[in-house]
């Protein structure tokens, strides 16, 4: 249990932080610190990533296990607490966009074994180019999810997504299909 002294301790930093933002300058070097703390975590993330295309964007934090094994293309964007199981291959394509919370695993264990943990089944996913995954979607291990596909907020992808497709729900189910991907492009040429 906490000491009362300790309370008094947390009240003293709280009013001094408190007084620290309530001026633009020290406002402003808060916002430079965390610049710098971001564009150092990016640096490191790109240097573990099997690869990483230029454009790319990070939105702190975000997860990234066994990134070797992680390869990013350009421009794509994965945003807050984004959850990544790397090991057994993950490949995301140009322009992607990753919502918040979206977990994507090429991880899983054989749940017939008589101790699960001590098994690790692995499975690549393969993302397309100029996909998005909306907010809090899953994407289990083994999944191909073609190019410009769309997946619903809080989807749980079980089954490889064909390009251009819609997919909402749980389990994910097609629902349609984008009118101007380049899938839908091809099928009228
Ligand atoms: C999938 C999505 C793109 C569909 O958008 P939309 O075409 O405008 O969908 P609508 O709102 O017209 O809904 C169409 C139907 O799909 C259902 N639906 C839409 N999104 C759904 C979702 N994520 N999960 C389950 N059902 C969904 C609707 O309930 C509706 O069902 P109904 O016809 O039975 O009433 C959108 O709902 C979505 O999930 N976007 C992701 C948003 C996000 O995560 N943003 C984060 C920042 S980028």
């Amino acid at each position: 249990m906490a000491s009362r002294n300790s309370y008094g301790i947390t009240a003293v930093v709280l009013w001094a932080i408190d007084r620290w933002h309530s001026n633009r300058i020290g406002m402003a070097i808060s916002r430079r610190i965390e610049e710098i703390v971001n564009h150092w975590r990016y640096t490191l993330l790109r240097a573990r990533l099997k690869s990483c295309g230029s454009g790319t964007s990070f939105h702190w934090p975000v997860i990234f296990i066994q990134p070797d094994q992680i390869e990013i293309g350009q421009d794509v964007s994965v945003n807050a607490f984004v959850h990544v199981w790397g090991s057994g291959g993950v490949s995301i394509g140009d322009r992607t966009m990753i919502a918040s919370h979206v977990a994507i695993s090429s991880v899983t264990h054989d749940y017939n074994a008589p101790v699960m943990r001590a098994t690790v089944v692995t499975k690549p996913v393969v993302i397309g180019a100029d996909v998005w995954i909306g907010a809090h979607a899953v994407i289990v291990p083994g999944i191909t999810i073609g190019a410009g596909a769309v997946i619903g907020a809080g989807a749980v992808v079980t089954k490889d997504v064909p390009a251009g497709a819609i997919v909402v729900g749980v389990p994910a189910r097609i629902v349609g299909e984008r009118a101007n991907s380049a899938a839908a492009q091809a099928k009228t040429m």
